[in-house]
């Protein structure tokens, strides 16, 4: 069941682009620097790096709280493709698997998997379970599927310039939390004078400010960095502490931006 309370940690570390040795050495260098949260999917091939870093860090699994997302071509073979997920990652369970997309043009429809899901949550495969880049209609769908109180987080993108405000009200009013993907908006966010004014302020970075604008208006954030240095910043946001006025000001910089619109993908809210 959905804990309701927040079972996400705050940061997370986004892996998409993690692969190889030099992903590796990224996930390591970042659970060195107190990365616990683990965003990872089966279309990033980022999972097999990810347990290999938790089972070199020497750190109990159970103090990582690791995602996979099943890919829209496994909604078919869901059950087997967390499966497979937990063999490459070396897990006997994630903490939490979302659903990556609704079905390409709706296919297959929620009713056709979501309920499979929450089985996969029944194994004890996942101790969580939740979807991404579903809008408000699919939200509702699979809820009259599986009812109130399953799913813990619906992942989508959102950052300053996306802040997804009704998708987000609507998914608060279920019970269901925020994961704020491409927070930083995909590191796009140099040019904006109010982040680097706010920024100033709070002897910060741009970057910082931006994550810490959406933990304000309550979301967890998973930013993506191959970085040492740009890994502790970004974790450091949780320090950050802006007034509401700062928040509104930011709240203001929204202008409907979307960065990643498949042609397949769903009609957003
Ligand atoms: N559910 C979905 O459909 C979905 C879609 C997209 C993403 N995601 C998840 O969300 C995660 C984050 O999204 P994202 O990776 O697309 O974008 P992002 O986190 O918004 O931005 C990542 C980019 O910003 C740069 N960056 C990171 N920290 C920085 C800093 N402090 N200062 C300056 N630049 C910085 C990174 O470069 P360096 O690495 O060189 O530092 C990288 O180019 C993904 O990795 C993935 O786990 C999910």
């Amino acid at each position: 069941m959905s804990t309701g309370e927040g079972a996400l940690p705050r940061i997370g570390l986004g892996t998409f682009g993690l692969t190889g040795a030099g992903g590796l050495g990224a996930l390591l260098s970042a659970i060195s620097i107190g990365y616990r949260h683990i965003d990872t999917a089966q279309s990033y091939g980022t999972e097999e790096n990810v347990g290999r870093a938790i089972a070199r860090s020497g750190i109990l699994r159970n103090d990582f709280f690791v995602t996979t997302k099943v890919t829209t071509a496994n909604l078919v073979r869901l059950e087997e493709s967390v499966d497979d997920s937990l063999n490459l990652m070396g897990l006997g369970y994630a903490d939490l698997v979302l659903i990556h997309w609704p079905g390409r043009y709706d296919d297959p429809p929620v009713s056709d998997y979501i309920g499979r899901l929450a089985r996969v949550q029944d194994s004890g495969k996942a101790s969580l379970i939740g979807v991404s880049n579903f809008t408000r209609a699919h939200v509702d769908q699979a809820i009259a599927e599986i009812g109130l109180g399953r799913l813990e987080t619906n992942q989508f993108e959102q950052n300053v310039f996306l802040q997804n405000r009704v998708l987000a009200d609507h998914c608060r009013d279920a019970g269901i939390g925020v994961t704020a993907y491409m927070p930083l908006a995909g590191g796009r966010l140099d040019q904006t004078p109010l982040l680097a004014e706010i920024a100033a302020r709070h002897d910060a970075g741009v970057n910082q400010i931006a994550l810490a604008f959406l933990l304000a208006i309550g979301s967890v954030v998973i930013p993506k960095s191959a970085t040492p240095e740009r890994q502790k910043s970004n974790l450091e946001a949780a320090t950050i502490t802006l007034d509401d006025a700062e928040v509104a000001a930011l709240a203001a910089l929204d202008r409907g931006q979307r960065f990643i619109d498949p042609e397949w993908g769903p009609d957003w809210d």
